[in-house]
């Protein structure tokens, strides 16, 4: 992918590879269980995560940046008309089978998160996609999201804390926010993995277009965030 460079190009091709064994991780299969306790905490937090997701004002049209295999779409279009964007295809044709299968309906594309909006929507939600933007480029991000936003706009996010149980049992946590990933065939990615406080991420939205700032944790693994667009 020309228009990406670097660790931002390696991301994308690890998604692409990766589409087929993404779900391992949320449903905690092979190399992503980590026993009983661990695991049914795993599934606690993220049935609090959907709740928390299926509670939001989202109406109208969302558009999911960064949307991978569409784990919380069918929950965004319960809730409005989502457009669902991804820089690979690969794991995006897994979002529109699970969207099928579900009996619902969204737009698919291929789009850098990065690019600029091409229109104004009620509602942007991304998932772990936060984690993976660069520390200096964190309330550009944010400001990007305002943009996609008419007055009053949704923004919401759920994304990860460090958790030694979270990932996969032969991954090692990231240095230096880089962290090498390993897919079932034993290739090997970068990808930048940053794990933001909280007050990081309220702060970042208050630098950008936002107010009434949300940021919740679960009880392990997940952060979660709202903002309205001013
Ligand atoms: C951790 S996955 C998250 C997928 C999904 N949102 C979820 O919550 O399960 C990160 C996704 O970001 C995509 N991605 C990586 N770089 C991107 C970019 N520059 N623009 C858009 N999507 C990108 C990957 O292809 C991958 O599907």
């Amino acid at each position: 992918m020309d228009e990406f460079h670097g660790i931002d190009s390696e991301m994308v091709l690890y998604y692409a590879a990766r589409a087929e064994e993404y779900d391992d991780w949320y449903l905690r299969r092979g190399r992503y269980s980590h026993g009983p306790a661990a695991d049914a905490d795993w599934r606690a937090d993220l049935e609090s995560a959907a709740a928390w997701l299926a509670a939001r004002p989202f109406r109208g049209r969302i558009v999911e940046l960064a949307a991978g295999t569409g784990w919380w779409s069918p929950g965004l279009a319960r809730l409005g008309q989502p457009t669902l964007y991804d820089a690979a295809p690969e794991p995006l044709e897994k979002a529109r089978a699970r969207l099928a299968a579900a009996g619902l309906t969204a737009e698919f594309g291929i789009r850098d998160a990065w690019s600029e909006p091409d229109r104004s929507v009620d509602g942007v939600f991304t998932g772990f996609w936060i984690s993976h933007i660069d520390r200096g480029r964190l309330d550009e991000f944010f400001r990007l999201a305002a943009r996609w936003l008419v007055p009053g706009g949704l923004f919401a996010f759920i994304d990860s804390r460090p958790d030694p149980e979270s990932g996969a049992l032969d991954h090692r946590p990231p240095a230096a926010d880089v962290q090498v990933r390993r897919l079932d065939d034993g290739t090997t990615y970068r990808v930048r993995k940053v794990f933001y406080e909280p007050a990081e991420l309220e702060s970042a939205l208050g630098h950008a277009d936002f107010d009434e700032i949300e940021i919740s944790t679960t009880d392990r693994f997940f952060v979660l965030g709202s903002a309205r667009r001013r």
